[in-house]
């Protein structure tokens, strides 16, 4: 194991009727609040008529931000962090997915500092302080909930690239399970490939000897494959969608960063897909994520042998290493592909005319701790899930 230090400062509500706590919580740092939310299913759930009255009751300035994109941009975050600096915002309560909660992110950061919002996400600046930011989670997925990470898209560039930043975790979060129920089954599908992801690039490392982050990642990932097949045939199944919700938060509040480097060089390939083609995170991993493990597997045998055998029981008897690492990449696929996600470029029409561009966008930072990976590594992996 690595040394580390585990800080996290959010705090979490979860379960049902938690959003009593709103109210107070947010009184805690003032009296006006901007309410950042997405495209109209709030308001199609009630969710957002909840949340209005509680802080009408409670005589709190509300402004609104609407219309947060999946894959949020920076154009229309900037209208947030306008709205911030001119209303003199106390607070930001974001409602919503990860791209809520992202934007919201850079929000509370960016409405404390002058310059151009893309420094922050490009890491160019330090941020000193923010607003104070809390969080009504609605799907679950991302894990931004809990953790101090942000992705933003830049509409003009097609550019999407994270930022981290201790001053971004939430300062609370409400899990109530219910808010899920409604997401439709393409998202709740995306937002499964999205959270088992996340503990699979903490589980590819190179640190040697790491016993209780290994299990604690193969316990949560079989959790999660038997949980998931039950919401994906009743979406209404209240006591898998918690669990789900529960698993969505641990996979990436940095416990399983705990003493070691996970790799994340999937996520930056995907990440620059999403941003030049707009699909959904979650669509673009399941197709991404197993290419990336066929293309560098033979750089850490034992790690995606282990995967293998532990995570989806493959037998290793009369087998060779190769033939178990294979078996459990493709168990791996053929479980996401029962689920119903995308498998191919092509299930979203995408062919190899921009490769290129997509190569270049993703080398900007270097990606990859079990193989360090040259644009001819990513070039390989894209042009093998076209
Ligand atoms: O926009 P609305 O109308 O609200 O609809 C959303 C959106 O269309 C809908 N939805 C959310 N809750 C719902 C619901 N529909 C019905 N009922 C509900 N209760 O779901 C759609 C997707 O929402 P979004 O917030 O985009 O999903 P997700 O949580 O998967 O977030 C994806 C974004 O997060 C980034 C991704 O790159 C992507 O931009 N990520 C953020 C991370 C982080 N901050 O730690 C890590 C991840 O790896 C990821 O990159
Ligand atoms: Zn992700």
């Amino acid at each position: 194991m690595q040394s580390f230090l585990f800080y996290n400062p959010t705090k979490l509500y979860f379960g049902k009727n938690q959003i009593e706590h709103l109210v107070p919580e947010l009184q805690n740092f003032g009296m006006t609040v901007l309410l950042v939310y997405g495209g109209g299913s709030v308001k199609r759930t009630g969710l957002y008529d909840e949340i209005k009255s509680c802080l009408i009751r409670a005589h709190m300035r509300i402004f609104e931000l609407s219309g947060i994109e999946p894959n949020p941009k920076l154009e229309t975050i900037q209208e947030g962090i306008d709205l911030c600096k001119k209303e003199k915002i106390d607070v930001v309560l974001a409602v919503g997915g990860g791209s809520c909660i992202d934007a919201a992110k850079l929000i509370c950061v960016a409405a404390k500092f002058d310059g151009d919002p893309w420094q922050i996400v490009m890491q160019k600046v330090e941020p000193k302080e923010a607003l104070p930011l809390g969080v009504i989670l609605t799907i679950a997925a991302t894990g931004s909930e809990m953790n101090g990470t942000s992705v933003i898209s830049r509409r003009n560039t097609k550019e999407k690239y994270s930022w981290s930043h201790i001053l971004a975790y939430p300062k609370f979060s409400i899990l109530d399970p219910t808010y899920t129920i409604t997401v439709p089954k393409d998202q709740t599908v995306y937002g499964i490939v999205d959270m088992m992801t996340h503990i699979m690039e903490q589980y590819f490392h190179r640190t040697p000897h790491t016993p209780i982050l290994d299990r604690m990642c193969e316990g949560l990932l079989q959790t999660i494959i038997e949980t998931a097949p039950k919401v994906v045939k009743n979406l209404e199944d209240y006591q898998a969608r918690e669990t789900l919700m529960y698993a969505g938060t641990l996979a990436l509040n940095r416990s399983l960063s705990t003493g070691a480097d996970g790799d994340w060089a999937a996520h930056g390939i995907e990440h620059a897909l999403s941003a030049y083609y707009d699909i959904p995170h979650g669509g673009g991993l399941a197709i991404i994520y197993p290419q990336w493990m066929k293309h560098v597997a033979s750089f850490h045998p034992k790690r995606f042998s282990q995967f293998a055998t532990r995570v989806f029981q493959i037998d290793s008897n009369h087998k060779t290493t190769e033939e178990v690492i294979h078996a459990g990449i493709e168990a791996l696929q053929h479980f996401w592909c029962l689920l119903g996600a995308p498998s191919r470029l092509s299930d979203y029409k995408i062919d190899d005319t921009s490769i290129e561009k997509l190569v270049a966008h993703a080398m900007k930072r270097p990606l990859g701790k079990i193989k360090l990976l040259t644009a001819k590594d990513i070039r390989q992996i894209l042009l093998s899930s076209l």
